[in-house]
């Protein structure tokens, strides 16, 4: 299959809620439309998708097939959403998906990545570890929620 990973454009943005929603990511007031916005336009070039390029012609049939949030905070390159649709799963788009990003962030001399995983999708960590990636478990993770 011919595919393509680009930079994720707001007219996409509906089609990659329905992504996440696809491989139950749960979505939460940061995945709101204008949230999104908010996060591809603070992070330009590090929100990716990846597409069929055969189906570009045709907009309204062009699928998004996966998709990634990177986000930089000035210290730390942060990984958000990997999602790869189920009907592709298995055959190294994620993988793919995540190399294309980590170049980019390296471009950028970003010096360190963070991602977080739910608990309840901890199977997803030896993806991750066959990446690269160490599990931190000398961290906890704390939130504060401003807004929702
Ligand atoms: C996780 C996800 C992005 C992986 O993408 P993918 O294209 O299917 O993965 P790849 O084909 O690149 O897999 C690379 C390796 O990781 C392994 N792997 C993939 N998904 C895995 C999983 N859920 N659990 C354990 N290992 C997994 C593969 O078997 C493969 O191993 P190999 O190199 O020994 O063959 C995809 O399965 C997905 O969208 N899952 C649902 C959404 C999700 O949970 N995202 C993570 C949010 S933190």
């Amino acid at each position: 299959m011919e595919i393509l990973i680009r930079v994720m454009e707001e007219k996409d943005l509906p089609k990659v809620q329905d992504l996440w929603r696809l491989v139950n990511i749960e979505l939460t007031y940061s995945d709101k439309y204008e949230e999104l916005v908010k996060m591809i336009n603070h992070n330009p070039g590090l929100c990716l998708v990846l597409e069929n390029p055969s189906n570009r012609e045709d907009i309204l049939k062009k699928d998004i097939l996966g998709a990634v949030l990177g986000g930089f905070d000035g210290r730390r390159g942060w990984i958000h959403h990997l999602a790869i649709h189920p009907s592709i799963q298995g055959k190294k788009y994620g993988t793919l998906m995540m190399d294309e990003l980590i170049r980019i962030f390296l471009e950028r001399n970003v010096v360190k990545l963070k991602l977080e995983v739910f608990k309840s999708n901890k199977e997803i960590i030896d993806f991750y570890k066959k990446l690269g990636w160490n599990h931190r478990t000398d961290l906890s993770t704390m939130s504060l929620t401003l807004k929702e």
